[in-house]
């Protein structure tokens, strides 16, 4: 993986309304940061408001989700094409609490993931074992089908970035982290499958694989520094600015 800055993306769930994303974008865009690639993931609701905010500044913008058809009869679903208008430039797809709460599929994802690519945004494939497959032993087993399933196929251009966060789903929101070895692995689990998929100069310069699950200030710079791990997808301490300031501050 060649190395570049690190990203770091807040998943803001639905955490946030209108005015408390307004405003924490605006608290996001006043620390910045050159050597860092921030993205802000708001609710559909407040992308456009956040665009303004973070317009002439590096922050970019990602949505936390996109429907798999480009437009049609499918009450509630929000279009890539329209996340690209309102200014997004990312979106994150098959988040574990997804596919948990709402039913969502390997085959949905890879829908998602291919109309996501047709509209130019980047999509931040999520993919992470339970307790239990862990306990099991089937940790690798998961994210090689999680990987290949929402990515074989998948028309990806020359120019088109894409990322694959790992996200242990056990982890999420408990306050404890994996440790960095564990993570390794499972990275370079991820990375063997792309490499399966994709020709290897392709994985090489457009595909990152990153780390989310209970990052905070404390344990990023574990994360960050491995050799195969390009950044961070943060979710409740995105929301806290303070919390997000020291995630920054100690990559
Ligand atoms: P967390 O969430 O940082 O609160 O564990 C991460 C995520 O769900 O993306």
């Amino acid at each position: 993986m060649i190395k570049t800055k690190p990203i770091v993306i807040a998943n803001w769930k639905m955490k946030l309304g209108l005015s408390e994303s307004v405003a924490l974008a605006k608290a996001v865009r006043r620390i910045g940061s050159k050597d860092i690639e921030l993205v802000i993931c708001p609710s559909f609701i407040s992308l456009t408001e956040a665009a303004k905010v973070l317009k002439g500044s590096q922050i970019k913008l990602g949505a936390q989700d996109c429907f798999w058809e480009a437009e049609g009869a499918f009450t509630g679903e929000v279009s890539a094409g329209y996340l690209k208008e309102v200014g997004g430039e990312f979106v994150i797809l098959g988040h574990s609490e997804r596919r948990q709460y709402l039913g969502e599929t390997d085959g949905m994802v890879h829908r998602k993931v291919k109309m996501a690519l047709m509209a130019n945004l980047i999509p931040i494939l999520c993919v992470g074992e339970t307790f239990d497959q862990r306990q099991q032993g089937a940790t690798d087993y998961v994210l090689i089908q999680q990987v290949t399933k929402a990515l074989e196929g998948a028309p990806v251009g020359l120019e088109q970035r894409l990322i694959i966060a790992y996200e242990p789903v056990w982890v999420i929101g408990s306050g404890q982290a994996i440790n960095p070895e564990q993570a390794a692995t499972a990275h370079q689990v991820i990375r063997q499958t792309l490499f399966d998929l994709f020709p290897a100069s392709l994985v090489k310069s457009n595909f990152a694989v990153i780390y989310g699950g209970s990052v905070d200030g404390a344990n990023v710079a574990s994360f960050t520094g491995l050799d195969n791990t390009a950044g961070v997808l943060v979710g409740g301490a995105s929301l806290k600015i303070d919390k997000f300031t020291a995630i920054i501050k100690n990559i």
